[in-house]
């Protein structure tokens, strides 16, 4: 089976059909994600809400970033994987990116990294792909910023704002970004960048019109409630399915219906007779 390259994910751009990606964080779902036919998966700092309970992304760290991001990369036969590098492990300077980004490269086994920022993290990006560390840009509603915007708030809404962002957009492609992830930005916006820029923009609350969309896994599956985005449909309420099949379970045991015969392993009564007589 061909792996997905980052010049296939390139080639989406202006295909005519828009492609779907999803996050991941673990071996079994990625196997899932991947077996399902997405070209990429991104191990999204995400997992700092959805997998380990922290109420925003900028405590997750790079040890717990990399553990996931090498489960993932087990689990992964076909599509691209992307590692997500966690807050203040790429801002500060060249250096803390380019050694954060190859631990996820080398350590993990992750085929590129994702940062969130534009003009200001535009020398990183630079240098990454320099050192031959594909990139993937985010711009919009980037969530390392949750204190900077007071909260998760709609990005671009103003002339000034959607042409600040026009311009972080054109300057990451520039850099050598090979996509770019627009979140909550509106919709119009994201047109107008995705029209303006020549690598794939990839959409999250950002509308219709970018080459591709991503989503959250535990979103689309209806396994977190904590905090239900706008920008999220669910496909399926796994929370609810869980739990109906976890009270079967518990039911099961309760009334000696579980485990059954078929479900142990078992010898010859005379195994257990012989047995019992050398105790005697
Ligand atoms: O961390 C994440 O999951 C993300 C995507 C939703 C874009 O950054």
């Amino acid at each position: 089976m061909k792996k997905v390259s980052i010049n296939d994910i390139r080639k989406l751009k202006g295909s005519g059909q828009p492609f779907a990606t999803v996050t991941a964080y673990d071996y079994t779902s990625a196997r899932i994600v991947d077996n399902a036919g997405i070209p990429l998966i991104l191990v999204g700092d995400s997992a700092a809400m959805v997998v380990l309970g922290y109420d925003t992304t900028l405590p997750v760290t790079m040890d717990e970033m990399l553990m996931l991001t090498a489960a993932v990369c087990r689990g992964t036969k076909r599509a691209l994987v992307i590692a997500d590098l966690p807050f203040m492990s790429y801002q500060a300077s060249i250096s803390d990116a380019l050694h954060s980004a190859g631990k996820f490269i080398k350590k993990a086994g992750a085929s590129g990294v994702k940062l969130e920022g534009g003009k200001r993290v535009c020398p990183q990006i630079r240098s990454l792909v320099d050192h031959g560390i594909p990139v993937m840009g985010h711009i919009g509603l980037t969530p390392q910023s949750y204190h900077q915007f007071s909260g998760y708030t709609i990005q671009g809404k103003t002339v000034e704002a959607a042409r600040q962002l026009l311009t972080h957009a054109i300057e990451v492609a520039e850099a050598g970004a090979f996509a770019l992830v627009l979140e909550g930005i509106p919709a119009e916006v994201a047109k107008l960048i995705s029209e303006k820029i020549t690598i794939p923009t990839i959409g999250i609350g950002a509308g219709p019109h970018c080459d591709g969309q991503i989503q959250v896994f535990h979103d689309i599956l209806g396994l977190f409630g904590d905090f239900v985005p706008k920008h999220t449909k669910r496909f399926v309420n796994l929370t609810d399915q869980i739990s109906t099949a976890i009270k079967s379970f518990i039911n099961d045991v309760q009334s000696n219906d579980f485990p059954a015969k078929e479900h142990s392993a078992h010898v010859k009564p005379s195994v257990i007779s012989e047995i019992l007589l050398e105790k005697e």
